[in-house]
C-alpha cells in the first residue's frame, strides 16, 4: 500500500495566508499541517509516500525531508506546470506500483484509513471515493451511491435544484495502479471532471465510503481558523493539543489569563495583563501588557502592542500590531503592519 499527497495547488482562496507558505505546510495549532496526514497514514501502516508537489514544492520539501524522521518513506514528484489532480497522479507513475491512498493536502480528518482500506479489497474496487455529509453540499462535488455503495453520479459545484444528495467528495481515494493508464501525460487532467466520469462511463468498480467523523477542508480563511479552534475544543476524537507549560517571569504569572483551550509555544514573550481565550498563538510572539486574544491564531513571530485586542482573526507571521488596535474578524498576511489605535 503507497499513499499520494495532493500537495501542489496555488490556494489562492487561502491568501494572504498561501503567498508565502505553501497550504500544505501552514501550521494547525502550530505544525505544519502535512504532519497531520502523515499520521493518519502512519496509523494505517501506510509509510510509502510521494508528494505531488507545483507551487512553492522546496519549501515543503525542505521541511519534510526523505521522511527518516517521520519513520516513512517520503518522496517528491514536482510537476513544472500545474496538472492537475490527476495530472498530478499521473505524473507520479514512476512511485506507485500498488494500490494507492491519495489524499487532498487540505483535507483534516480523523477518519481511519484501515478501515478505508478494508473498504476497498473487500468490494474489490478499482477506486474508492470517501464522503462526507455537510449542510450545504453546493461548494464542493456530490456524490451519489446506491445502496451497496457503488458510485452512480457526480456532480461538481451543483446549483440547488439539482442537487439531490448532501453526501460530497472529500478528497480521499484509493486506487488501482491501472487507473493511472487512463490518464494522459503531460496534460492537465482532474479527477473530478474527467477521471471519474470516465470510471462511470467505463462500468469499473467504483465505490463510496461514507465517513461520519470530523471533516473539514481547510482551503478558505474562515475554515482555517475553524480547524485551529476545533483542535482547541478537542473536535478531532485522535487529536489532544499538547499545551506547554509556560515559563513567566515571577509576579507575572498571576496578571496573565490564558484559559485552558488555548495553545501558546513557550518560547513567547508574554507581558503582564495579557489575556488569550480560545486561541493559538505560535513560537516567539511577543504580547505586550494587556494585550488580549480571543477566538484568533498568531502565527510565529507576531507582535501585539500594549492593550491591543484581536478577537476571530487570522494574524500572519511577524505582523506588528500597534497599541490599543482592535482587531476582529480580519485575515492579516505575513510582515503586515498595524499602526496604534488601528479598528478594522
Ligand atoms: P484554491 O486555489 O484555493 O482553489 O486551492 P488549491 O490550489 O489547493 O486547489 P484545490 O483546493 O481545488 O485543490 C485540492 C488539492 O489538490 C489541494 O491539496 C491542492 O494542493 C491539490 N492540487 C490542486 N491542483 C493541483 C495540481 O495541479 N498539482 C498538484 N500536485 N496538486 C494540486
Amino acid at each position: 500500500m503507497q499513499a499520494l499527497i495532493l500537495a501542489g495547488g496555488e490556494g489562492t482562496r487561502l491568501r494572504p495566508l498561501t503567498i508565502y507558505t505553501p497550504k500544505p505546510v501552514v501550521p494547525i495549532v502550530n505544525r505544519p499541517f502535512l504532519f497531520y496526514q502523515l499520521d493518519l497514514l502512519k496509523h494505517a501502516q501506510v509509510h510509502d509516500v510521494t508528494l505531488a508537489l507545483s507551487y512553492q514544492p522546496n519549501k515543503i520539501a525542505d521541511l519534510l525531508g526523505n521522511g527518516l524522521e517521520q519513520g516513512m518513506t517520503i518522496r517528491y514528484a514536482v510537476e513544472t506546470t500545474s496538472l492537475g489532480t490527476a495530472g498530478a497522479y499521473k505524473n507520479s507513475q514512476e512511485h506507485l506500483t500498488q494500490t494507492t491512498v491519495v489524499f487532498n493536502g487540505d483535507i483534516f480528518t480523523d477518519i481511519n484509513l484501515a478501515d478505508v482500506i478494508a473498504f476497498h479489497r473487500e468490494k474489490q474496487a478499482a477506486a474508492t471515493i470517501v464522503l462526507t455529509t455537510v449542510v450545504q453540499p453546493e461548494a464542493y462535488g456530490v456524490v451519489e451511491s446506491d445502496e451497496t455503495g457503488r458510485v452512480l453520479r457526480f456532480r461538481e459545484k451543483p446549483s440547488p435544484d439539482e442537487i439531490t444528495t448532501n453526501t460530497i467528495n472529500a478528497g480521499i481515494y484509493v486506487l488501482e495502479p491501472h487507473l493511472l493508464d487512463r490518464i494522459p501525460a503531460g496534460e492537465k487532467f482532474t479527477f473530478e471532471y474527467h477521471l471519474f466520469p470516465a470510471l462511470l462511463e467505463a462500468n469499473e468498480p467504483f465505490y463510496a465510503y461514507v465517513w461520519p467523523g470530523y471533516w473539514s477542508e481547510i482551503g478558505t480563511p474562515q475554515r482555517y481558523l475553524q480547524a485551529n479552534l476545533d483542535v482547541l475544543n478537542e473536535r478531532i476524537q485522535t487529536l489532544k493539543p499538547e499545551r506547554k507549560p509556560l515559563n513567566l517571569p515571577t509576579g507575572e504569572s498571576e496578571s496573565v489569563r490564558i484559559d485552558q483551550r488555548s495553545v501558546v509555544d513557550p518560547s513567547c514573550l508574554i507581558k503582564p495583563g495579557v489575556e488569550i481565550i480560545n486561541s493559538v498563538v505560535g513560537p516567539n510572539c511577543v504580547l505586550e501588557e494587556r494585550a488580549r486574544i480571543e477566538h484568533s491564531v498568531l502565527l510565529a513571530s507576531a507582535r501585539v502592542g500594549k492593550s491591543a485586542e484581536i478577537t476571530g482573526s487570522v494574524i500572519g507571521k511577524s505582523a506588528i500590531i500597534g497599541r490599543n488596535a482592535k482587531v476582529a474578524d480580519a485575515i492579516l498576511g505575513d510582515k503586515s503592519s498595524l499602526t496604534d489605535y488601528t479598528i478594522t
